[in-house]
């Protein structure tokens, strides 16, 4: 679904159907109560109730006045959407001046995947929305559909079969995006992921019938920028789990092993546009975790870009060794900060469900900016703590570190963080955020529809166009 998006401040004559605004205990005067009772319609935020005519009125529940906010605008959105799609022209009276959560709500919870159905339904929409037509409306209605279109963007390469986005077919998405939206981006091959001695990525993918490939983005505002921040992404294509095969039902979300890169891309393919005053990079390391090809032993020994030795233990724990390089080389480029996204840890998705995020790190301040920022986008995001008494459990008997604890069934969302915090300079102030629960929902509700989520997008956009922490 593709859809025109216009402000108008009266509404247009040729709708076929106008939503309407409507608070919980303010019900229209002109709609009988014994209607309304049967309609079973209270106003509740995303409830509608289609009344025929031409054209068709569709009262949009926003839920009590005084309770409403961005939340309640983007929830009441998102579940509109599911219902008019089939209106070609659609008219949408604002309930409030903050049209942005509007919008990208209505974005949200349209969204499908439907590249591969042969009939995939199609209706052009135009909506317009009924509303003062100021610079603030309209700098909020491009906003909007940026930020909006960049989770949907995310949520497409996530969604997309593990076959078809091979590490050198995202890589080539990520050179077509950066060229659509003024980033720069540099792809290594093998050959020169080998040359710069990425261990970790190199030996991830010796599994994989398919090359790995590392991409760099760049992005740098008109201004030149007083903080530049680093973003680092778990590209892992599909993870089979290596010599370690994973039982099917796992193997059955592991196309969305990338989703940390997905994040990353579509974040950075935003700021050009929303004028970003700060620089920013992005490193994502790009590979599968197959058993195919010459796949890591348990036991084998790399050699990471940062020269630490790694005794692989699991090769399932694939994700910390190719974030490890991708943190060395953010680090050695000296960032203000560096913050990492992965589908890390089963275990982060069993500490906080699939809506609020996992963050660890070295700096208070971060993560908690993060977290604010988070707020201000509508994402959830919760502390988990790195103990220095467990960094004992990292030891090996033959390198300088373990990728994997045998036998330790718990905290190993921390553990995970505790390995990539090795890689990380001390004194760069770092954030991980595990997305292992909130990269796929399995449930179709208000902004959340089955598939990949994008989460992260909205979180870092808010953070780094606001100017970072
Ligand atoms: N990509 C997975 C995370 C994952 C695990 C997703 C289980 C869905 C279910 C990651 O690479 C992984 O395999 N993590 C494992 C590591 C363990 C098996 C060594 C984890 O922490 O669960
Ligand atoms: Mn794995
Ligand atoms: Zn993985």
């Amino acid at each position: 679904m593709s859809a025109e998006w216009r402000l108008t401040p009266q509404r247009a004559s040729d709708v076929d159907a106008v939503v309407v605004p409507v608070w919980a205990g303010e019900l229209p005067a002109e709609l009988s109560p014994a209607f309304l009772a049967g309609s079973g319609f209270s106003g509740a935020a995303g409830q509608t109730l289609h009344l025929p005519g031409d054209p068709v009125t569709v009262l949009l529940g926003c839920g009590p006045r005084a309770a409403y906010g961005p939340d309640t605008a983007r929830t009441a959105a998102a579940r509109l959407a599911r219902g008019v799609g089939g209106y070609r022209r659609l008219a949408v009276q604002a309930p409030d001046a903050d049209l942005r959560p509007l919008v990208e709500g209505y974005l949200l919870g349209g969204y499908r995947f439907s590249g591969y159905f042969t009939a995939a339904p199609r209706v052009d929409q135009r909506i317009d929305l009924v509303a003062e037509d100021t610079p603030e409306a309209r700098a909020a209605l491009a906003t909007g559909l940026r930020v909006g279109g960049a989770v949907l963007l995310a949520r497409d390469l996530v969604n997309e079969p593990g076959e078809a986005l091979t590490p050198p077919e995202f890589a080539e998405r990520a050179l077509k995006i950066s060229s659509d939206s003024g980033l720069e981006c540099e792809v290594w091959d093998a050959k020169r992921i080998s040359h710069e001695r990425l261990g970790g990525l190199l030996g991830v993918s010796r599994g994989s019938l398919v090359p790995p490939r590392l991409v760099r983005l760049r992005y740098r505002p008109a201004e030149p920028a007083a903080r530049r921040i680093a973003l680092v992404g778990k590209g892992v294509t599909y993870d089979a789990g290596g010599l370690a095969l994973k039982p099917n039902a796992e193997l059955a979300t592991m196309k969305a092993d990338m989703a940390g890169a997905a994040t990353v891309l579509a974040t950075m393919s935003t700021l050009g546009a929303l004028n970003c005053p700060i620089a920013v990079d992005g490193w994502l390391p790009l590979t599968e975790n197959m058993p195919n090809a010459d796949p890591i032993r348990v036991g084998d020994v790399l050699r990471m870009r940062s020269g630490a030795t790694v005794e692989v233990r699991h090769p399932d724990a694939e994700g910390r060794l190719i974030l490890a390089d991708a943190l060395a080389l953010a680090g050695e480029t000296g960032p203000d900060a560096i913050i990492d996204l992965a589908t890390l840890t089963d275990a982060a998705a069993v500490a906080l469900g699939r809506r609020i995020t996992a963050v660890m790190g070295t700096d208070e301040a971060l993560s908690e900016a993060v977290r604010a920022a988070g707020r201000r986008a509508g994402e959830q995001f919760w502390p988990l703590p790195l103990p220095e008494e467990y960094r004992t459990q990292l030891t090996s008997r033959v390198a300088d570190l373990v990728n994997y604890t045998i036998g330790v069934r718990h905290g190993t969302a921390l553990l995970a963080g505790l390995f990539l915090r090795e890689f990380v300079p001390p004194g760069i102030p770092w954030a991980h955020l595990d997305i292992q629960g909130t990269a796929l929902s399995d449930t179709d509700d208000g902004e959340w529809v089955p598939g990949g989520t994008g989460v992260g997008v909205r979180t870092l956009v808010e953070l780094l166009v606001s100017g970072g922490h």
